[in-house]
Protein backbone atom coordinates (compact mmCIF):
# COMPACT_ATOMS: atom_id res chain seq x y z
CA UNK A 1 0.00 0.00 0.00
CA UNK A 2 3.04 2.37 1.15
CA UNK A 3 4.69 1.53 -2.57
CA UNK A 4 1.68 2.00 -4.38
CA UNK A 5 1.21 5.76 -2.53
CA UNK A 6 4.64 6.61 -3.09
CA UNK A 7 4.41 5.28 -7.04
CA UNK A 8 1.35 8.00 -7.26
CA UNK A 9 2.93 10.56 -5.44
CA UNK A 10 6.15 10.52 -7.52
CA UNK A 11 3.70 9.97 -11.19
CA UNK A 12 1.96 13.45 -9.54
CA UNK A 13 4.97 15.39 -9.36
CA UNK A 14 6.64 14.24 -12.10
CA UNK A 15 3.33 15.15 -14.07
CA UNK A 16 3.41 18.64 -12.27
CA UNK A 17 6.86 19.69 -13.46
CA UNK A 18 5.30 18.46 -17.02
CA UNK A 19 2.64 20.03 -17.05
CA UNK A 20 4.19 23.35 -15.21
CA UNK A 21 7.42 23.60 -17.99
CA UNK A 22 4.66 22.95 -21.09
CA UNK A 23 3.90 26.55 -20.03
CA UNK A 24 6.61 29.31 -20.96
CA UNK A 25 7.37 32.05 -22.83
CA UNK A 26 11.08 33.48 -23.78
CA UNK A 27 11.29 36.93 -25.15
CA UNK A 28 13.52 37.40 -27.76
CA UNK A 29 14.78 41.10 -27.13
CA UNK A 30 17.32 41.06 -29.65
CA UNK A 31 15.16 40.28 -32.37
CA UNK A 32 12.83 43.17 -31.03
CA UNK A 33 12.62 45.76 -34.28
CA UNK A 34 9.36 46.16 -35.65
CA UNK A 35 7.21 48.92 -34.32
CA UNK A 36 3.79 48.07 -33.20
CA UNK A 37 1.51 51.07 -34.85
CA UNK A 38 -0.38 53.29 -31.94
CA UNK A 39 -3.22 53.46 -34.51
CA UNK A 40 -3.93 49.09 -34.34
CA UNK A 41 -5.65 51.30 -31.00
CA UNK A 42 -8.09 52.84 -33.33
CA UNK A 43 -12.36 53.28 -32.67
CA UNK A 44 -15.08 53.29 -35.41
CA UNK A 45 -18.04 55.68 -34.69
CA UNK A 46 -21.01 55.39 -37.18
CA UNK A 47 -24.17 56.67 -37.61
CA UNK A 48 -25.55 53.79 -36.16
CA UNK A 49 -28.08 53.69 -33.23
CA UNK A 50 -27.13 55.04 -30.25
CA UNK A 51 -23.45 55.36 -31.28
CA UNK A 52 -23.40 59.02 -32.85
CA UNK A 53 -26.64 60.26 -31.22
CA UNK A 54 -27.03 59.33 -27.53
CA UNK A 55 -24.13 57.84 -27.17
CA UNK A 56 -21.25 60.92 -27.87
CA UNK A 57 -23.69 63.74 -29.27
CA UNK A 58 -26.64 64.37 -26.79
CA UNK A 59 -26.52 68.31 -27.94
CA UNK A 60 -25.83 71.34 -26.06
CA UNK A 61 -29.58 71.36 -24.70
CA UNK A 62 -29.47 68.25 -23.56
CA UNK A 63 -30.07 67.84 -19.74
CA UNK A 64 -27.28 65.06 -19.74
CA UNK A 65 -24.51 66.30 -18.76
CA UNK A 66 -22.32 67.59 -22.11
CA UNK A 67 -19.56 69.72 -23.10
CA UNK A 68 -20.44 71.54 -26.07
CA UNK A 69 -23.46 68.87 -26.80
CA UNK A 70 -20.85 65.62 -26.02
CA UNK A 71 -22.01 63.96 -23.42
CA UNK A 72 -19.11 64.82 -20.76
CA UNK A 73 -18.70 60.97 -19.39
CA UNK A 74 -18.20 59.12 -22.75
CA UNK A 75 -15.88 61.91 -23.68
CA UNK A 76 -14.05 61.49 -20.37
CA UNK A 77 -13.82 57.84 -20.63
CA UNK A 78 -12.82 58.19 -24.07
CA UNK A 79 -10.30 60.58 -22.96
CA UNK A 80 -8.21 57.87 -20.81
CA UNK A 81 -8.53 55.38 -23.35
CA UNK A 82 -5.71 57.59 -25.54
CA UNK A 83 -7.68 56.80 -28.57
CA UNK A 84 -5.04 57.06 -31.37
CA UNK A 85 -6.91 57.26 -34.30
CA UNK A 86 -11.04 57.44 -34.99
CA UNK A 87 -12.88 56.14 -37.94
CA UNK A 88 -16.29 58.07 -39.13
CA UNK A 89 -19.21 58.33 -40.45
CA UNK A 90 -19.45 55.25 -41.24
CA UNK A 91 -19.94 51.73 -42.41
CA UNK A 92 -22.72 51.07 -44.86
CA UNK A 93 -23.53 54.79 -43.36
CA UNK A 94 -20.38 57.15 -45.67
CA UNK A 95 -22.14 55.44 -48.71
CA UNK A 96 -24.92 57.23 -47.92
CA UNK A 97 -23.96 60.48 -46.27
CA UNK A 98 -23.55 63.86 -48.52
CA UNK A 99 -21.68 65.47 -45.97
CA UNK A 100 -22.77 69.36 -47.30
CA UNK A 101 -26.42 68.17 -45.45
CA UNK A 102 -24.32 68.13 -41.86
CA UNK A 103 -22.41 71.85 -42.13
CA UNK A 104 -23.71 75.70 -41.32
CA UNK A 105 -26.37 76.71 -39.04
CA UNK A 106 -27.95 73.10 -37.37
CA UNK A 107 -31.37 74.27 -38.05
CA UNK A 108 -31.55 74.71 -41.35
CA UNK A 109 -29.49 71.20 -42.12
CA UNK A 110 -31.73 68.42 -43.46
CA UNK A 111 -33.17 65.43 -41.93
CA UNK A 112 -31.94 62.73 -43.52
CA UNK A 113 -33.02 58.74 -43.27
CA UNK A 114 -30.23 55.87 -41.86
CA UNK A 115 -31.26 53.68 -44.81
CA UNK A 116 -28.95 50.63 -43.47
CA UNK A 117 -29.57 50.79 -40.02
CA UNK A 118 -33.20 51.00 -38.79
CA UNK A 119 -34.50 53.62 -40.55
CA UNK A 120 -34.39 56.08 -37.90
CA UNK A 121 -34.67 59.92 -39.01
CA UNK A 122 -31.46 61.82 -38.38
CA UNK A 123 -31.23 66.27 -37.92
CA UNK A 124 -27.68 66.15 -39.34
CA UNK A 125 -27.34 67.94 -36.13
CA UNK A 126 -23.59 65.57 -36.13
CA UNK A 127 -21.65 67.05 -38.46
CA UNK A 128 -18.34 67.38 -40.13
CA UNK A 129 -17.54 70.16 -37.60
CA UNK A 130 -18.35 68.18 -34.40
CA UNK A 131 -16.40 65.04 -35.57
CA UNK A 132 -13.32 67.13 -36.10
CA UNK A 133 -13.45 69.06 -33.17
CA UNK A 134 -14.33 65.75 -31.31
CA UNK A 135 -11.19 64.42 -32.61
CA UNK A 136 -9.15 67.45 -31.57
CA UNK A 137 -10.69 67.18 -28.24
CA UNK A 138 -9.59 63.45 -27.65
CA UNK A 139 -6.21 64.03 -29.02
CA UNK A 140 -7.09 61.19 -31.91
CA UNK A 141 -6.26 61.87 -35.89
CA UNK A 142 -9.32 61.46 -38.27
CA UNK A 143 -9.76 59.03 -40.53
CA UNK A 144 -12.80 59.52 -42.71
CA UNK A 145 -14.84 57.77 -44.94
CA UNK A 146 -15.34 59.28 -48.41
CA UNK A 147 -19.15 58.44 -50.11
CA UNK A 148 -18.11 56.18 -53.13
CA UNK A 149 -21.14 54.23 -53.63
CA UNK A 150 -23.80 56.78 -53.88
CA UNK A 151 -21.55 60.17 -54.30
CA UNK A 152 -19.32 62.04 -56.87
CA UNK A 153 -15.82 62.82 -57.13
CA UNK A 154 -16.75 66.55 -57.24
CA UNK A 155 -18.92 65.96 -53.63
CA UNK A 156 -15.34 64.07 -52.34
CA UNK A 157 -12.88 66.49 -53.46
CA UNK A 158 -15.44 69.55 -52.30
CA UNK A 159 -15.41 67.97 -49.19
CA UNK A 160 -10.94 67.55 -48.73
CA UNK A 161 -10.99 71.25 -49.69
CA UNK A 162 -13.74 72.04 -46.98
CA UNK A 163 -11.30 70.21 -44.03
CA UNK A 164 -7.85 70.84 -45.15
CA UNK A 165 -7.25 74.37 -47.33
CA UNK A 166 -6.07 76.95 -46.18
CA UNK A 167 -6.37 78.78 -49.32
CA UNK A 168 -8.96 81.54 -50.83
CA UNK A 169 -11.17 78.68 -52.00
CA UNK A 170 -14.80 78.74 -52.10
CA UNK A 171 -14.78 75.60 -49.88
CA UNK A 172 -12.48 76.82 -47.43
CA UNK A 173 -14.46 80.14 -47.12
CA UNK A 174 -17.44 77.95 -46.30
CA UNK A 175 -15.60 76.13 -43.94
CA UNK A 176 -14.94 79.62 -41.76
CA UNK A 177 -18.00 80.97 -42.43
CA UNK A 178 -19.32 78.26 -40.55
CA UNK A 179 -16.71 79.24 -37.52
CA UNK A 180 -13.59 77.28 -38.23
CA UNK A 181 -10.76 79.55 -39.33
CA UNK A 182 -7.58 76.97 -39.74
CA UNK A 183 -7.77 73.73 -41.55
CA UNK A 184 -8.03 70.43 -39.42
CA UNK A 185 -5.49 67.48 -39.79
CA UNK A 186 -6.83 65.45 -41.75
CA UNK A 187 -4.87 62.20 -41.48
CA UNK A 188 -6.63 59.54 -43.27
CA UNK A 189 -9.50 59.28 -46.07
CA UNK A 190 -11.05 55.92 -46.78
CA UNK A 191 -12.16 55.64 -50.69
CA UNK A 192 -15.68 54.27 -49.81
CA UNK A 193 -16.26 51.64 -47.69
CA UNK A 194 -17.59 47.83 -47.88
CA UNK A 195 -17.59 48.84 -51.97
CA UNK A 196 -18.09 45.10 -52.65
CA UNK A 197 -21.66 44.66 -50.77
CA UNK A 198 -23.37 48.16 -49.15
CA UNK A 199 -21.22 50.75 -50.41
CA UNK A 200 -21.99 49.77 -53.86
CA UNK A 201 -22.33 46.12 -54.58
CA UNK A 202 -19.44 46.04 -56.78
CA UNK A 203 -16.92 43.65 -58.44
CA UNK A 204 -13.22 44.16 -57.66
CA UNK A 205 -12.27 44.98 -61.30
CA UNK A 206 -14.82 47.78 -61.09
CA UNK A 207 -14.17 49.11 -57.74
CA UNK A 208 -10.36 48.99 -58.87
CA UNK A 209 -10.87 51.49 -61.12
CA UNK A 210 -12.99 53.68 -58.90
CA UNK A 211 -10.03 53.50 -56.62
CA UNK A 212 -7.73 54.80 -59.28
CA UNK A 213 -10.11 57.28 -60.35
CA UNK A 214 -11.06 58.87 -56.74
CA UNK A 215 -7.63 58.33 -55.29
CA UNK A 216 -6.50 60.49 -58.01
CA UNK A 217 -8.31 63.62 -57.11
CA UNK A 218 -8.17 62.87 -53.47
CA UNK A 219 -4.36 62.93 -53.47
CA UNK A 220 -4.45 66.48 -55.95
CA UNK A 221 -7.38 68.28 -54.13
CA UNK A 222 -5.76 67.20 -50.73
CA UNK A 223 -1.70 67.66 -51.76
CA UNK A 224 -0.78 64.36 -50.60
CA UNK A 225 -1.76 65.11 -46.51
CA UNK A 226 -3.55 62.18 -46.11
CA UNK A 227 -3.32 58.31 -46.61
CA UNK A 228 -5.71 56.98 -48.59
CA UNK A 229 -7.53 53.73 -47.97
CA UNK A 230 -8.40 51.52 -50.30
CA UNK A 231 -11.67 49.40 -49.55
CA UNK A 232 -10.63 46.07 -48.49
CA UNK A 233 -11.80 42.59 -48.85
CA UNK A 234 -14.55 40.65 -46.95
CA UNK A 235 -12.53 38.50 -43.96
CA UNK A 236 -11.50 35.87 -46.30
CA UNK A 237 -12.10 37.29 -49.72
CA UNK A 238 -8.46 36.89 -50.88
CA UNK A 239 -9.29 37.39 -54.91
CA UNK A 240 -10.64 41.20 -53.66
CA UNK A 241 -7.22 41.86 -52.42
CA UNK A 242 -5.34 40.48 -55.14
CA UNK A 243 -6.76 42.21 -58.03
CA UNK A 244 -6.77 45.68 -56.36
CA UNK A 245 -2.96 44.97 -55.20
CA UNK A 246 -2.43 43.75 -59.48
CA UNK A 247 -4.71 46.82 -60.31
CA UNK A 248 -4.30 49.85 -58.48
CA UNK A 249 -1.86 49.09 -55.42
CA UNK A 250 -0.35 52.13 -56.65
CA UNK A 251 -3.02 54.47 -56.37
CA UNK A 252 -3.60 54.12 -52.16
CA UNK A 253 -1.49 54.59 -49.13
CA UNK A 254 -3.52 51.85 -47.13
CA UNK A 255 -5.69 48.92 -48.06
CA UNK A 256 -8.14 47.92 -45.59
CA UNK A 257 -10.14 44.93 -44.39
CA UNK A 258 -13.04 43.87 -42.47
CA UNK A 259 -13.27 40.66 -40.30
CA UNK A 260 -16.46 40.38 -37.99
CA UNK A 261 -15.86 36.89 -34.88
CA UNK A 262 -19.52 35.53 -35.11
CA UNK A 263 -19.68 32.97 -32.21
CA UNK A 264 -21.94 30.79 -33.90
CA UNK A 265 -20.82 30.91 -37.42
CA UNK A 266 -24.47 31.77 -38.61
CA UNK A 267 -24.87 34.97 -39.55
CA UNK A 268 -28.57 34.52 -39.16
CA UNK A 269 -28.38 33.64 -35.43
CA UNK A 270 -25.37 34.96 -34.19
CA UNK A 271 -26.11 34.22 -30.75
CA UNK A 272 -26.92 35.65 -27.44
CA UNK A 273 -24.18 38.34 -25.77
CA UNK A 274 -24.08 36.82 -22.65
CA UNK A 275 -26.47 33.94 -22.39
CA UNK A 276 -24.19 31.35 -23.70
CA UNK A 277 -22.52 28.01 -22.63
CA UNK A 278 -19.02 26.81 -22.79
CA UNK A 279 -19.70 25.78 -26.38
CA UNK A 280 -20.31 29.06 -27.57
CA UNK A 281 -17.61 30.56 -25.29
CA UNK A 282 -15.57 28.61 -27.30
CA UNK A 283 -16.52 29.03 -30.27
CA UNK A 284 -16.35 32.66 -30.22
CA UNK A 285 -12.78 32.80 -29.17
CA UNK A 286 -11.65 29.95 -31.52
CA UNK A 287 -13.68 32.32 -34.43
CA UNK A 288 -11.65 35.70 -33.01
CA UNK A 289 -8.36 33.45 -33.98
CA UNK A 290 -9.34 33.13 -37.76
CA UNK A 291 -7.92 37.01 -37.73
CA UNK A 292 -4.57 35.09 -37.94
CA UNK A 293 -4.91 33.17 -40.74
CA UNK A 294 -6.82 35.95 -42.53
CA UNK A 295 -3.98 38.40 -42.21
CA UNK A 296 -1.78 36.02 -43.25
CA UNK A 297 -3.06 35.19 -46.47
CA UNK A 298 -4.26 38.81 -47.90
CA UNK A 299 -0.28 39.58 -46.25
CA UNK A 300 0.99 36.98 -48.68
CA UNK A 301 -1.45 38.28 -51.41
CA UNK A 302 -0.13 41.95 -50.49
CA UNK A 303 3.72 40.66 -50.56
CA UNK A 304 3.37 39.47 -54.13
CA UNK A 305 2.56 42.77 -55.62
CA UNK A 306 4.06 44.80 -52.99
CA UNK A 307 7.26 43.52 -51.53
CA UNK A 308 8.68 46.09 -49.85
CA UNK A 309 5.92 46.71 -47.91
CA UNK A 310 4.75 50.22 -48.91
CA UNK A 311 0.68 49.49 -48.72
CA UNK A 312 -0.16 48.77 -45.18
CA UNK A 313 -3.19 46.56 -44.41
CA UNK A 314 -5.49 48.40 -41.56
CA UNK A 315 -8.26 46.10 -40.09
CA UNK A 316 -10.59 49.00 -40.23
CA UNK A 317 -13.63 46.99 -38.27
CA UNK A 318 -12.99 44.27 -36.02
CA UNK A 319 -15.05 42.96 -32.96
CA UNK A 320 -17.49 40.25 -31.95
CA UNK A 321 -21.06 40.93 -33.40
CA UNK A 322 -23.93 39.33 -31.56
CA UNK A 323 -27.75 39.30 -31.66
CA UNK A 324 -28.96 42.49 -30.47
CA UNK A 325 -30.33 43.06 -26.86
CA UNK A 326 -33.65 41.54 -26.47
CA UNK A 327 -36.00 44.34 -26.79
CA UNK A 328 -34.04 46.42 -28.88
CA UNK A 329 -33.94 47.63 -32.09
CA UNK A 330 -32.25 45.13 -34.42
CA UNK A 331 -31.00 47.55 -37.23
CA UNK A 332 -29.22 49.72 -33.96
CA UNK A 333 -26.83 46.58 -33.19
CA UNK A 334 -26.83 46.94 -29.48
CA UNK A 335 -25.44 44.53 -27.66
CA UNK A 336 -23.57 43.43 -24.38
CA UNK A 337 -20.38 42.80 -23.46
CA UNK A 338 -18.78 40.26 -21.65
CA UNK A 339 -15.38 38.71 -20.27
CA UNK A 340 -15.61 36.63 -23.57
CA UNK A 341 -15.57 39.93 -25.29
CA UNK A 342 -12.35 41.36 -23.46
CA UNK A 343 -10.44 37.90 -24.22
CA UNK A 344 -11.39 38.61 -27.72
CA UNK A 345 -9.71 42.08 -27.47
CA UNK A 346 -6.76 40.58 -25.92
CA UNK A 347 -6.57 37.77 -28.67
CA UNK A 348 -7.22 40.30 -31.44
CA UNK A 349 -4.80 42.66 -30.37
CA UNK A 350 -1.99 39.87 -29.87
CA UNK A 351 -2.55 38.71 -33.38
CA UNK A 352 -2.16 42.37 -34.65
CA UNK A 353 0.95 42.95 -33.03
CA UNK A 354 2.22 39.66 -35.03
CA UNK A 355 1.62 41.05 -37.75
CA UNK A 356 2.95 44.35 -37.16
CA UNK A 357 5.57 44.52 -39.95
CA UNK A 358 1.93 44.93 -42.54
CA UNK A 359 -1.10 45.93 -40.18
CA UNK A 360 -0.82 49.75 -39.51
CA UNK A 361 -4.39 50.06 -38.03
CA UNK A 362 -7.30 48.42 -36.49
CA UNK A 363 -10.87 49.84 -35.93
CA UNK A 364 -12.74 48.03 -33.87
CA UNK A 365 -16.49 48.24 -34.44
CA UNK A 366 -17.86 50.35 -32.40
CA UNK A 367 -17.13 52.94 -29.52
CA UNK A 368 -20.40 53.46 -27.99
CA UNK A 369 -23.24 51.68 -27.56
CA UNK A 370 -22.82 49.52 -30.95
CA UNK A 371 -21.60 45.64 -31.21
CA UNK A 372 -18.12 45.14 -29.52
CA UNK A 373 -18.48 48.76 -27.50
CA UNK A 374 -16.10 50.63 -25.11
CA UNK A 375 -19.37 51.94 -23.51
CA UNK A 376 -22.87 51.62 -23.23
CA UNK A 377 -24.77 54.25 -21.99
CA UNK A 378 -28.76 54.30 -20.82
CA UNK A 379 -30.05 57.90 -20.39
CA UNK A 380 -27.16 59.69 -18.17
CA UNK A 381 -26.08 56.09 -16.61
CA UNK A 382 -22.74 54.88 -18.27
CA UNK A 383 -20.66 50.98 -18.20
CA UNK A 384 -17.02 50.96 -19.37
CA UNK A 385 -17.52 47.28 -20.72
CA UNK A 386 -14.67 44.53 -20.43
CA UNK A 387 -13.44 45.37 -23.76
CA UNK A 388 -12.49 49.02 -22.79
CA UNK A 389 -10.65 47.75 -19.78
CA UNK A 390 -8.08 46.07 -21.97
CA UNK A 391 -7.92 48.54 -24.28
CA UNK A 392 -6.85 50.53 -20.86
CA UNK A 393 -4.73 48.42 -20.05
CA UNK A 394 -2.91 47.42 -23.18
CA UNK A 395 -2.55 50.96 -24.36
CA UNK A 396 1.24 50.96 -22.72
CA UNK A 397 1.94 48.81 -26.12
CA UNK A 398 0.69 51.50 -28.39
CA UNK A 399 4.59 52.36 -30.46
CA UNK A 400 6.21 50.22 -28.50
CA UNK A 401 8.47 47.98 -30.32
CA UNK A 402 7.05 44.60 -30.86
CA UNK A 403 9.33 41.56 -28.84
CA UNK A 404 9.13 38.51 -30.52
CA UNK A 405 8.72 35.67 -28.18
CA UNK A 406 8.41 31.67 -28.13
CA UNK A 407 5.31 30.00 -26.35
CA UNK A 408 4.56 26.85 -25.09
CA UNK A 409 1.21 26.34 -23.75
CA UNK A 410 -1.23 23.37 -22.89
CA UNK A 411 -4.15 23.37 -24.78
CA UNK A 412 -8.18 24.23 -23.76
CA UNK A 413 -10.00 21.13 -25.34
CA UNK A 414 -13.54 21.34 -26.21
CA UNK A 415 -15.00 17.96 -27.27
CA UNK A 416 -12.27 17.38 -30.68
CA UNK A 417 -11.19 20.71 -31.21
CA UNK A 418 -8.65 22.48 -29.02
CA UNK A 419 -6.08 25.44 -28.88
CA UNK A 420 -3.66 26.71 -26.57
CA UNK A 421 -4.74 28.01 -23.37
CA UNK A 422 -2.98 30.83 -23.06
CA UNK A 423 -2.10 34.21 -25.61
CA UNK A 424 0.01 36.47 -24.96
CA UNK A 425 2.61 39.33 -26.33
CA UNK A 426 5.63 41.81 -25.49
CA UNK A 427 6.72 45.29 -26.21
CA UNK A 428 9.29 47.16 -25.15
CA UNK A 429 8.86 51.19 -25.19
CA UNK A 430 11.60 54.43 -26.02
CA UNK A 431 12.10 54.17 -21.90
CA UNK A 432 13.28 50.55 -21.82
CA UNK A 433 9.67 49.28 -19.85
CA UNK A 434 8.52 46.12 -21.04
CA UNK A 435 5.10 46.08 -21.57
CA UNK A 436 3.69 41.85 -21.31
CA UNK A 437 0.15 40.95 -21.47
CA UNK A 438 -0.68 37.61 -20.93
CA UNK A 439 -4.50 35.84 -20.82
CA UNK A 440 -5.86 32.24 -19.53
CA UNK A 441 -8.54 31.47 -21.98
CA UNK A 442 -9.24 28.42 -19.76
CA UNK A 443 -12.24 28.89 -17.88
CA UNK A 444 -11.83 26.47 -15.31
CA UNK A 445 -8.40 26.63 -14.07
CA UNK A 446 -5.43 29.03 -12.82
CA UNK A 447 -2.54 28.23 -15.33
CA UNK A 448 1.01 29.04 -13.94
CA UNK A 449 3.50 30.34 -16.78
CA UNK A 450 7.31 30.93 -16.41
CA UNK A 451 8.07 33.85 -18.69
CA UNK A 452 12.36 34.06 -19.44
CA UNK A 453 12.99 37.95 -19.59
CA UNK A 454 16.79 37.18 -18.75
CA UNK A 455 17.38 38.77 -22.77
CA UNK A 456 16.42 42.00 -21.21
CA UNK A 457 18.17 42.57 -18.03
CA UNK A 458 15.04 42.94 -16.19
CA UNK A 459 15.02 43.90 -12.60
CA UNK A 460 11.88 44.56 -11.05
CA UNK A 461 8.29 44.76 -11.46
CA UNK A 462 6.40 48.14 -11.99
CA UNK A 463 2.93 47.70 -12.05
CA UNK A 464 0.98 44.75 -12.91
CA UNK A 465 -3.43 44.60 -13.37
CA UNK A 466 -5.72 41.45 -13.69
CA UNK A 467 -9.63 41.95 -15.53
CA UNK A 468 -11.39 38.67 -14.66
CA UNK A 469 -14.92 38.26 -13.64
CA UNK A 470 -16.99 35.37 -12.06
CA UNK A 471 -17.94 33.69 -14.80
CA UNK A 472 -16.78 33.58 -18.44
CA UNK A 473 -20.07 35.33 -19.45
CA UNK A 474 -20.19 37.97 -16.53
CA UNK A 475 -21.15 41.80 -17.55
CA UNK A 476 -21.46 45.16 -16.54
CA UNK A 477 -24.91 46.02 -16.61
CA UNK A 478 -26.27 49.57 -15.05
CA UNK A 479 -27.40 47.56 -11.83
CA UNK A 480 -23.92 46.16 -11.29
CA UNK A 481 -20.92 48.36 -13.65
CA UNK A 482 -18.35 47.28 -11.91
CA UNK A 483 -18.82 43.24 -12.27
CA UNK A 484 -15.88 42.92 -14.23
CA UNK A 485 -13.17 45.67 -13.83
CA UNK A 486 -9.23 45.72 -13.22
CA UNK A 487 -7.76 44.85 -10.15
CA UNK A 488 -4.07 45.54 -9.02
CA UNK A 489 -2.46 41.86 -9.58
CA UNK A 490 0.93 40.09 -7.57
CA UNK A 491 0.03 36.37 -8.01
CA UNK A 492 3.40 36.60 -9.73
CA UNK A 493 7.28 35.98 -8.59
CA UNK A 494 10.86 37.54 -10.49
CA UNK A 495 13.76 36.12 -9.73
CA UNK A 496 17.12 36.45 -11.91
CA UNK A 497 15.05 37.40 -14.70
CA UNK A 498 12.35 34.82 -14.61
CA UNK A 499 8.89 35.78 -14.06
CA UNK A 500 6.73 33.09 -12.51
CA UNK A 501 2.90 33.96 -13.21
CA UNK A 502 -0.54 32.60 -12.12
CA UNK A 503 -3.30 33.54 -14.68
CA UNK A 504 -6.48 33.00 -12.92
CA UNK A 505 -9.30 30.85 -15.07
CA UNK A 506 -10.33 33.68 -17.59
CA UNK A 507 -8.55 36.60 -17.36
CA UNK A 508 -5.93 39.07 -19.13
CA UNK A 509 -3.35 40.17 -17.00
CA UNK A 510 -0.84 43.05 -17.84
CA UNK A 511 2.37 43.72 -16.43
CA UNK A 512 5.36 46.30 -16.75
CA UNK A 513 8.72 45.44 -15.53
CA UNK A 514 12.03 47.20 -16.04
O1 LIG B 1 -20.09 47.97 -38.13
C1 LIG B 1 -21.34 47.69 -38.65
C2 LIG B 1 -21.33 47.50 -40.15
O2 LIG B 1 -20.56 46.38 -40.46
C3 LIG B 1 -20.69 48.59 -40.96
O3 LIG B 1 -21.56 49.64 -41.22
C4 LIG B 1 -20.31 47.89 -42.22
O4 LIG B 1 -19.17 48.46 -42.84
C5 LIG B 1 -20.09 46.46 -41.78
O5 LIG B 1 -20.77 45.57 -42.56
Amino acid sequence: MKKTILFIAVLSLLFTTKAEAQNSMTLDFNSAKTTINKNIYGQFAEHLGRCIYDGIWVGPNSDIPNVNGYRKDVLEALQQLDIPVLRWPGGCFADTYHWKDGVGPVAERPNIKNVFWGGSIEDNSFGTHEFLNLCEMLGCDAYISANVGSGTVEEMVDWIVYMTSEEDLPMANWRRENGRDKPWDLKFLGIGNESWGCGGDMRPEFYSDLLRQYSLYASLYGQNKFQRVGCGSNGADYNWTDVLMERANRNMDALSVHYYTIASGNWGDKSSATGFNEDLYFKGLNESMRMDDILTKHSVIMDKHDPLKRVPLMVDEWGIWTNVEPGTEPGFLYQQNSMRDALIAAISFNIFHQHADRVAMANIAQTVNVLQAMLLTNDKQIIKTPTYHVFNMYKGHQDATFIPSTLSSEEYTMDDKSFPSITATASINKDGKVHLSLSNLNPHKTIEIAVDLTGGKVQKVNTASVLTAPAFNSFNSFDSPETVKPVEFSDYALSNGQLIVKLPAHSVVTIQVQ
